[in-house]
């Protein structure tokens, strides 16, 4: 039966820094609170999943042998992810991302791939076929290296699993063929102009001529997340904007990967895009009401209940 979802991505610790605004360059601010959380848009994407389905989510990651490392794997244990394909890399340490948050809930992270770099095309290969054969949806981001990425999506496409691209963050190169075996790319604004190579998206034109280009290059649907405007969607014949829920950010960190989570919950359930978007943007919504990534990550009945409010 295929009732799986798989997270291909990345786990990191992240060491936060409260901020009333973010520096300039060369500038250093005073900070306030300090906190440590559980990150990384895998592992993220994978924890959103897990508490917004009632479906098994399968992680392939890399950590160090470092107590990061450990903590982040109980950390995902609690919400009883399938850790059997995390790999364990010697002599490596596990990633880490420094994160400042301003007053606003907007963020500036700097990541240290450590292990996340060291996930290889041999380790997703090395996965038994019998994982993707019970999936319906794979979810991968670009916080691991782009060939890995591509075998991940290869080996999903040809067990007819649905294949999700968050495009987060865009390498500096990506390989044509890469987009052809996705499904569902999940760029924001600034990542589907660096993907393209386009000035900045300033309005729907923009948004739909760049998504029609995706199309145009073997991508299968485009949802371009606008925040907390919702997102754009195209796809399918079918080229529309879908209103978000605008709420109060605390904290904007690790809503992308609420919305990516969820919305490979939504996919894995069957439901149409309609519906999907909207489980998606509520999550999402929820995630920036509460600080830090992994621990903003909204539960199934609280996303119904966010849903069931808005009417
Ligand atoms: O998307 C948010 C995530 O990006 C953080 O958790 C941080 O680890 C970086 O990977």
């Amino acid at each position: 039966m295929k009732d799986r979802v798989i997270v291909l991505g990345s786990v990191n610790t992240d060491l936060v820094v409260k901020v009333r605004r973010l520096p300039q360059p060369g500038e250093t601010v005073i900070g306030g609170t300090f906190y440590q959380n559980q990150g990384g848009k895998g592992a993220n994407q994978a924890v959103a999943a897990a508490r917004s389905g009632e479906k098994p989510v399968t992680l392939i990651a890399a950590v160090g042998n470092d107590v990061f490392g450990r903590e982040s794997l109980a950390a995902l244990q609690k919400d009883k992810i399938d850790l059997t394909h995390v790999n364990i890399k010697d002599g490596i340490s596990s990633g880490v991302a420094l994160i400042m948050v301003d007053e606003c809930g907007e963020n500036a992270i700097a990541v240290a791939s450590g292990a996340n770099a060291a996930l290889s095309p041999a380790d997703v290969t090395a996965v038994p076929d019998s994982v993707f054969e019970q999936a319906s949806v794979l979810l991968t981001c670009f916080e691991i290296p782009v060939e890995t990425v591509q075998v991940g999506l290869r080996r999903a496409r040809q067990f007819g699993v649905t294949t999700i691209l968050n495009p987060a963050p865009v390498p500096e190169h990506v390989p044509a063929v890469l987009l052809s075996d996705v499904d569902i790319i999940t760029p924001n604004e600034h990542e589907i102009a660096r993907l393209l190579d386009l000035p900045k998206i300033e309005d729907e034109t923009d948004a739909r001529t760049a998504a029609q280009r995706l199309l145009d290059r073997g991508v299968g649907n485009v949802v371009l997340t606008l925040g907390a405007r919702g997102c754009f969607f195209a796809g399918a014949g079918d080229a529309r904007y879908f209103p978000g829920f605008p709420t109060k950010a605390v904290d904007t960190t690790g809503a992308g990967d609420a919305f990516n989570g969820a919305l490979a919950t939504a996919i894995s359930e069957g439901r149409d895009w309609v519906d999907s978007l909207r489980w998606a943007s509520a999550a999402a919504a929820i995630s920036v009401t509460r600080a830090g990534a992994q621990p903003s990550m909204p539960f199934r009945h609280e996303i119904e209940d966010f849903l069931r409010l808005q009417g």
